[in-house]
């Protein structure tokens, strides 16, 4: 691991070490580069839009945060709310004094289109979406068809990582895997990932999934915490804790917040020898130097998976830390 810091260390500062190594994930492969909520530090995020673009930037996995209409549809939306992201403001007036994504139908929410919001713009320089509808809120079924295919008509497995953003919601948790089984999303080899912040609801949907014949691995998502020996997960919807060794009962593995207290090579080793990968978010560098300065560490450190709104740049280091190991 050493070895790797000192590689990751050398790759910031531009040199060129040789060598043949493996990666320290647990699976030995490269680590795998999650587009969060779509390539969107460049376009509206969540939309099919963004996911076809983190797609063609190279991204492994595309990431819908799923919410509840009021009709029971699935739609790739982080917030629970929608006036961040859409002008649903200018179009409809606010319902129970809010704008909630639960008080609005799957029809009125299609009329609704996406806004860029942080860096992100209307447009990508050189890219033109294949989607009619690349800047509406997609449901979750349209997402997996979107991504499946891609993959049919490419050769490409890229992924899809949903998360239940109204965690301790069973309804939403069974409908996310239902779709995901109706889809063709079943397998612990195709790239995919169930979330959630409640570790009873990522319990939930990793039991459900299995009544079903599905193994998808579960992520259990919140600050990494503890010291050597004695590492766990903060729940931050119960503000509890959950050991490695419980985690590993039922989950594939740990999404952490890379602000969390813990985050080092020794909970990620620790989180490897209890069969659990580790997923870090959200990585938004805004410049390949940054980019280098910030994912190279961790790649040495063994971590499966990167949440990144750039998935460009995470790409790009991937390809120069594989070849400082090679
Ligand atoms: O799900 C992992 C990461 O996406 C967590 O943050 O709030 O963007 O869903 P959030
Ligand atoms: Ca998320």
């Amino acid at each position: 691991m050493l070895r790797h810091i000192l590689l990751a260390t050398a790759l910031v500062f531009g040199a060129v070490p040789v060598s043949a190594q493996s990666f320290s994930t647990l699976s030995g492969h490269a680590p795998l580069v999650i587009a969060h909520r779509g390539a969107s530090a460049y376009l509206p995020e969540h939309t099919l839009g963004a996911y076809e673009l983190a797609i063609r930037m190279g991204a492994d996995i595309v990431e819908p945060d799923v919410q509840l209409t009021a009709d029971g549809a699935l739609v790739a939306m982080h917030d629970t709310d929608l006036t961040r992201t859409t002008d649903v403001a200018s179009i409809f007036a606010p319902r129970n004094d809010a704008y909630n994504v639960s008080d609005f139908t799957l029809a009125e929410i299609k009329t609704l289109t996406v806004t860029p919001t942080g860096p992100a713009s209307t447009d990508h320089l050189g890219f033109t979406p294949g989607s009619r509808d690349a800047f509406k809120v997609p449901t979750l079924r349209e997402v997996l068809d979107f991504v499946t295919a891609h993959n049919a008509a490419s050769g490409d497995a890229i992924g899809v990582y949903p998360e239940s953003k109204t965690p301790n919601r069973s309804e939403l948790s069974r409908k996310i895997v239902d779709a995901l089984n109706a889809a063709g999303f079943t397998t612990a080899d195709q790239s995919t990932y169930l979330q959630s912040f409640s570790h009873a609801g990522a319990e939930e949907m990793a039991r459900y999934q299995n009544t079903l014949g599905m193994d998808l691995p579960v992520a259990a998502l919140g600050a990494a915490v503890g010291d050597k020996g004695a590492f766990g997960v903060r729940d931050y919807t119960t503000d509890r804790t959950s050991s490695l060794e419980a985690l590993a009962q039922f989950a594939g593995g740990v999404g952490v917040s890379l602000d969390s207290p813990s985050l080092t090579e020794d909970f990620i080793e620790s989180a490897h020898a209890h069969g659990l990968e580790v997923h870090g978010w959200t990585f938004r560098p805004k410049s390949i130097a940054e980019a280098r300065a910030r994912f190279a560490p961790y790649f040495a450190m063994g971590m499966d998976a990167v949440f990144t709104d750039y998935p460009d740049l995470a790409v790009q280091v991937r390809t120069e830390f594989a070849e400082s190991i090679r």
